[in-house]
């Protein structure tokens, strides 16, 4: 294979910029021509496609976001949309797309192969939320984020002898809200995958509070509901008006993480050397610190299962 391109899809993740120059300084090293796709599916169809060199991604490795942008395409869902894809890729020659996001983005790379076009996917998302990987670049950085802010949350919490919800992303995954909520100290964890009712939750507040707690984190999963819900319901059962953070998009910014920065250095070769050796329509995955691939749709039917271990954990910490 002579010539590839890469692109970023879907929900931007730090990590991303790390992943694109590892393709880019990999397909160089290995001999071969590489091109940057704008804006994900979106860009490919408009053929917003351009050649990159070593030069290209100088100064990125650090960088949040992704240098190549990134966008949901509505018309890619179409056959249509995507015979223009592959008509763009082909004008050029290109034969091997890497694709850099999370499972959306992963099943549009298995229907371009089913159009003739060699496809590798590197895990990208704040979510953490496929099943068949142990992490995806971007998640470290965002736990990170997400205990900063509650770290400075806590100081405020503290001095008022305050309540606070902080509601975090993660989609229908709650492991962005318990990894951070056990390295954040929080008193409570809400995930979709671990329902709590809201006595438990009273129980657990008046438990701190009998001895002489001053402040309350309760970190919840946005899969797990809102948390001005949550907030009302606090107030219409025990009179106490919690604060409520939603933190946003600021859990999707940022600098990445050393830990993401060589995941992502780590993929993006591995999906270059794929692609070389002949390999399409995988994904990577990292377990156990190895990384592997498999069939894009075979890891997308594992089912994604919460680490009950982390929740007992958070259990016996906020005791
Ligand atoms: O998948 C990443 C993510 O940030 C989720 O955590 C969140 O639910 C979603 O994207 C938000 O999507 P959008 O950027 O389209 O509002």
């Amino acid at each position: 294979m002579k010539k590839i391109a890469v692109l970023t899809s879907g929900g931007d993740a730090p990590g991303m910029n790390a992943a694109i120059r590892a393709v880019v300084r990999a397909s160089i090293y290995f001999d071969m021509e590489i091109y940057g796709v704008k804006r994900g599916f979106e860009g490919l169809i408009h053929k917003d496609i351009f050649q990159l060199d070593a030069s290209s991604v100088g100064d990125i490795i650090h960088k949040g976001g992704t240098f190549l942008k990134t966008a949901r395409s509505v018309e890619f869902m179409s056959r249509e949309g995507r015979l223009k894809a592959v008509e763009a890729l082909k004008d050029i020659g290109i034969e091997g797309l890497i694709v850099i996001g999370g499972d959306g983005s992963f099943r549009g790379a298995e229907k371009l192969t089913e159009e003739g076009i060699k496809t590798i996917g590197i895990p990208a998302t704040i979510d953490n939320d496929l099943a068949y990987t142990d992490y995806t670049i971007g998640f470290d950085t965002a736990v990170n984020t997400v205990i900063d802010a509650v770290t400075k949350i806590r100081d405020t919490s503290t001095s008022h002898e305050k309540t606070t919800i902080i509601e975090v992303m993660g989609r229908y995954c709650g492991d962005l809200a318990l990894y951070a909520g056990v390295t954040g100290g929080a008193e409570s964890i809400i995930v979709p995958e671990d329902p709590v009712s809201i006595e438990t939750i009273i129980n657990k507040l008046n438990q701190g509070k009998k001895r002489g707690k001053l402040h309350h984190i309760l970190m919840l999963a946005e899969g797990a509901g809102s948390a001005s819900k949550l907030q009302e319901e606090l107030l219409a059962s025990t009179g106490e008006n919690a604060r409520v953070t939603v933190l946003g998009f600021i859990q999707r910014g940022g600098d990445p993480t050393a830990d993401d920065r060589l995941l992502a250095s780590r993929m993006g070769v591995k999906a270059v050397e794929l692609l070389k050796d002949g390999v399409s329509n995988h994904v990577i995955g990292v377990r156990k610190n190895k990384l592997f691939s498999k069939k894009i749709d075979e890891a997308l039917k594992e089912d994604k299962v919460l680490d009950k271990e982390l929740i007992r954990l958070a259990e016996i910490l906020s005791v």
